[in-house]
């Protein structure tokens, strides 16, 4: 406990950048709370009650043009000199090359612009991004340090392979890939993985269209119809199944926050299909009788597929086939160590056991002994959900990930995955207006918590998007709220992973005290952020209005008629 705690905490620092000076009363209404945030003047960070330290932050605010306003003419980035004549006279020169009817008429409309300056650009640009570098315990998605280490070995020695080089010349990234199923075998105990999914969601649909082939093979296809899911699993499972053509039977909560075995059991018949679930759910909570539930499916004739994207939970401590699942997929690009945001390249890794195997996506790598290859002979595959063998950036990020951290560092992962979303669920206890999801179970949460601020909101007219647009006023990301559906109001989910020192914990559960506390005393200062950020709320009216937006230059110059950006639009 610091010295300040038992201080006089009816004063506080200047906090006029912000303007938002949080008054002792303003917790009136709220029994015999504690006045919570009082200033420690160091550094010019406030220091909460509970030790986290909130800093100041003001966004960069760039006056920028758009790149095609940039330029001049005859600017370049890059000249390259003339071929030299040898090799022209030998093989032509490169235009020799291009069909007529591939031939550009008109030069492309493109910007003339020297490096430095396009550098300065985008640093600028990322510069006014809200980005995902600061504190960001997205639920559902741990975030994750992606190594640099891994961008550089990817643009060395990935980037200038092609899918379609010879076999031969493949062997290195073929032994990657394959070693890296061989990893997440032994992570999972399923006896094959296909990398081809490029997300978690085409990994669930891999598994529908593998599931109808095996009971078409099995003449079973037309009489079972029918896949079983719980409504906090994501929804890409449920959304799989009937693209697929089954119908979806989804199981609702019981007190504990997952459903009852019995409501299982009544589910089961002869038209079961299958059972997609995440376990721990969508609310971090996880259902104990996961391998009864297995069970019960399978002896109806079903096959069970564990959506593990909340591997991060569970990871080294207990896998897939052990409890008994025909099929699982895992994100390298969340659990792994690939970056996970603006719903970039991402990879679900699709792992099943051996009677399956024939029908996952090709090619996949084999090994004979001495040299890797691409099997693309596969019969019965179910065919491709993407294009070549996947994503491999992504899979040479994963299998360094797993090399960097060892069988130790995973379990330790988990380990603090857990005792930090514990520590923060501590440190939120007592913030006004939030309230934990499922207040009544009493089993610990995994690695993250669902909570809402519908208590808040009817206090205060504030929302959740509104709480999380000021949350980036002190440089902290905005959070997950939630997957559909939205049956608890004002949702929000984080999940601080193993990354987050207890600092950033601290600093984060402050942070939002701030902004709650803030919520009952100036809503309106709440609902008009973010204040701080280099751009402010936009219309999202506007956003909604196809007529006023413009994705690309030509579109833009069409709808507006000019090539003069209006700053306000
Ligand atoms: C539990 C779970 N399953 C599946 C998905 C879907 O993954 P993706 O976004 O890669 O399609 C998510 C995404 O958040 C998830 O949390």
């Amino acid at each position: 406990m610091s010295e300040h705690e038992h201080g006089d905490m009816s004063e506080h620092g200047d906090m006029s950048k912000h303007g938002d000076a949080i008054e002792n009363d303003a917790t009136d209404g709220h029994g015999d709370a504690p006045d919570w945030v009082r200033d420690a003047e160091t550094n010019g960070a406030r220091e909460g009650l509970r030790g986290g330290l909130v800093r100041e932050y003001q966004g960069k605010v760039w006056d920028e043009p758009l790149i095609m306003q940039m330029g001049e003419e005859g600017r370049r980035g890059v000249t390259f000199p003339a071929p030299d004549e040898a090799v022209t006279d030998t093989v032509d020169s490169a235009e020799a090359y291009v069909p007529d009817d591939a031939r550009r008429t008109e030069r492309p409309d493109l910007p003339e612009v020297s490096k430095p300056w396009v550098l300065r650009h985008y640093t600028h640009l990322s510069q006014e991004t809200l980005g995902f570098t600061n504190i960001s315990p997205w639920g559902t998605c741990t975030m994750k340090y992606a190594s640099k280490v891994g961008e550089e070995l990817d643009q060395q020695e990935i980037s200038p392979l092609h899918p379609h080089q010879d076999e031969e010349t493949l062997q290195g990234v073929l032994e990657i890939v394959h070693q890296l199923d061989q990893y997440l075998q032994e992570l999972t105990g399923m006896d094959k993985f296909s990398f081809q999914g490029a997300s978690g969601t085409q990994s669930a649909f891999v598994f529908t269209n593998m599931l109808r082939e095996y009971l078409k093979d099995r003449g079973e296809f037309e009489q079972r119809d029918e896949i079983i899911t719980t409504l906090y699993t994501h929804a890409c499972n449920p959304a799989a199944a009937n693209v697929a053509g089954f119908d979806v039977v989804t199981l609702e909560p019981g007190p504990n926050g997952y459903p009852e075995t019995e409501a299982l059991e009544e589910a089961v018949s002869d038209r079961t299909a299958g059972l997609m679930m995440v376990n721990p759910n969508d609310l971090g909570i996880y259902n104990p009788n996961i391998d009864e539930w297995i069970d019960i499916v399978h002896d109806a004739g079903g096959l069970c597929f564990y959506d593990q994207a909340n591997f991060n939970s569970t990871m080294g401590r207990s896998r897939a086939r052990d409890l008994g699942f025909d099929a699982s997929q895992y994100m390298l690009h969340k659990t792994f160590g690939n970056p996970k945001g603006g719903l970039g390249p991402a990879t679900g890794a699709f792992g099943c056991r051996e009677e399956l195997t024939q029908y996952l996506p090709s090619p996949v790598v084999t090994h004979d002994g001495e040299t890797y290859h691409l099997d693309t002979d596969r019969p019965n595959t179910v065919g491709n959900v993407r294009e070549f063998w996947g994503n491999v950036p992504l899979m040479l990020k994963a299998y360094m990930w797993i090399h960097a951290m060892g069988p130790d560092g995973i379990r330790e992962a988990v380990d603090l995955s857990l005792l930090g979303n514990n520590y923060l669920e501590k440190l939120l206890e007592d913030v006004p207006g939030l309230e934990k999801t499922v207040q009544e179970m009493t089993q610990r949460r995994m690695e993250m918590t669902r909570y809402s601020w519908g208590e808040l909101s009817e206090d205060t007219g504030v929302s959740t998007v509104d709480i999380r647009r000021r949350l980036t006023d002190y440089g902290i990301d905005a959070y997950w709220m939630s997957h559909e559906p939205l049956t608890y109001p004002e949702p929000f989910t984080p999940e601080p992973g193993e990354m987050h020192s207890k600092e950033n914990i601290e600093t984060y559960a402050e942070a939002l005290r701030q902004v709650a506390l803030e919520a009952y005393n100036d809503p309106e200062r709440v609902k008009s952020a973010p204040h701080n950020q280099s751009i402010s709320r936009v219309d999202e009216g506007r956003i909604d209005d196809p007529d006023q937006w413009a994705l690309t230059w030509r579109a833009y110059k069409r709808k507006f008629g000019t090539a003069e950006l209006n700053v306000d639009d």
